[in-house]
């Protein structure tokens, strides 16, 4: 199962079907729902309720609970006895527990209340658990028998799980029929060569507001200041300031903001593309050449609660032996790790005067200058004007934090995973030293 998920990870040929592990796709045919989709038209279309990339394919452990939330709601991901994910909310429909401290045996959860194992489809398969001999009520045995997991539709897709998310989760996510506009959203593959790049990722989790962060994800003005000295390039350094055209496309699927030279047009430095709800791909340089690309995922854990999933891909050369040689891709994640914590720093302070108060709407402007950023914050006032996704399941900023211990991932890992890999260069390096000096002295 890993060792499949590893492969799919570093795919980049997607083909609608067979990369997509799910019970959903079943019952109905791509073919037929390439007739119904909806044809493209000049705008977004996408609510905030829609396809969220929750986590990497890797991060889902057989046999472990994983929990973490989305708009407030406590969710539980794992994976069934086949290996598929699934997304259930983090209430047992028993008598309400949660699912903290339960258990995956032979792929079914297992509440740790009373013991009950919901299947797959998300029935009871244990009812004598919970309708023992004394209780006297026999309707008790009716209502047990009715008890179903809730759940949310989930995909598995090169390497990412994405959970569809509604604010309503289905008690028989067998009946759930996939229409064309929930297909037509889910994201489709990164659109490059991920099998010839270099690549990492980090889970990050901010106390800071999920909207604020994505906008932070899609302003250039800092990589000069912030990334300057780390981002090995001549035109991005803190000693230069560059302007650039920008040219912004937009269809119903996504905002592409291309940042092109003024001297040579047709050069472009950036493009960045933001796909609702959640997810920004940064290019440098135009998508077909690039060598390095950001792909970052963000996740409304709660209020003022988001989690960030960032990965970088930075391609070298094709020959690996020369790459081991050069140490490249431990070198290129000390890039990397230094690119995360730099970033981190960026929303901290963001998280800061959140917390702190000190941000209100009238009193900071934000990018609003740059047409990007202007769209993305139309589209969000109109999502969130109809979705409204925080009045689903609103709740108390004193008891949701509930979750926190389990769910939240913070502070982030990257120091010690710069720390390891540091570490690993050394050692390489020692040992490349000692192999010709070991020969040396057995000359002598
Ligand atoms: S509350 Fe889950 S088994 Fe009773
Ligand atoms: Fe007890």
């Amino acid at each position: 199962m890993n060792e499949e998920n590893g492969k799919n990870n570093k795919s980049f040929e997607y083909e609608t079907n067979n990369l997509i592990r799910s019970t959903l796709n079943e019952k109905e045919s791509v073919k037929d729902l390439e007739n119904i989709a909806p044809k493209p038209s000049n705008q977004l279309t996408n609510g905030l309720l829609g396809w969220y990339s929750v986590s990497s394919s890797e991060s889902i452990k057989e046999g472990k609970l994983n929990h973490f939330t989305i708009y407030n709601e406590p969710l539980v991901l794992y994976r069934d006895r086949e290996g598929i994910v699934k997304c259930v909310k983090d209430v047992c429909p028993h008598r309400g527990a949660s699912f903290l401290g339960g258990e995956v045996i032979n792929g079914q959860l297992v509440c740790p209340y009373h013991g009950a194992r919901f299947s797959s489809q998300g029935s009871c398969t244990n009812l004598d658990r919970i309708t023992c001999q004394h209780i006297i009520d026999s309707n008790y045995d009716n209502y047990a028998k009715s008890i179903k997991l809730f759940q949310y539709p989930c995909v598995e897709k090169e390497g990412y799980i994405y959970i569809y998310y509604t604010g309503t989760p289905l008690a028989n996510i067998e009946d759930f029929q996939i229409k064309s506009s929930i297909n037509s959203l889910l994201p489709d593959s990164y659109g490059f060569p991920s099998l010839e790049y270099e690549y990492e990722e980090v889970y990050v989790d901010f106390k800071a507001d999920w909207a604020r962060i994505i906008e932070n994800h899609l302003d250039i003005l800092h990589v000069f200041w912030m990334h300057g000295d780390t981002i090995p390039d001549k035109n991005v350094s803190r000693e230069t300031i560059t302007s650039f055209n920008q040219k912004i496309k937009r269809d119903n699927r996504q905002i592409e903001s291309i940042y092109s030279y003024k001297t040579n047009g047709q050069e472009e430095f950036i493009r960045i593309k933001f796909v609702p709800p959640g997810r920004i791909f940064i290019y440098k340089g135009s998508p077909e050449s690039t060598r390095y690309i950001q792909v970052l995922d963000h996740i409304p854990l709660g209020n003022n609660k988001a989690r960030v999933i960032v990965r970088h891909y930075r391609k070298f050369l094709k020959n690996k032996l020369f790459t081991n040689l050069v140490l490249f891709s431990h070198l290129q994640r000390r890039t990397f790790y230094k690119i995360f914590s730099e970033d981190y720093l960026v929303l901290k302070t963001q998280t800061f005067n959140d917390q702190m108060g000190y941000i209100q709407k009238d009193n900071v402007k934000l990018l609003g200058e740059d047409k990007m950023v202007q769209y993305y914050w139309d589209w969000l006032q109109n999502a969130l004007n109809k979705e409204k996704p925080w009045d689903i399941h609103p709740t108390n900023s004193l008891t949701n934090s509930v979750h926190d211990d389990r769910g939240m991932q913070y502070p982030p890992e990257n120091p010690n995973m710069a720390i390891k890999n540091n570490r690993k260069i050394i050692i390489k390096l020692l040992t490349r030293l000692l192999f010709p000096i070991s020969f040396i002295l057995l000359l002598i």
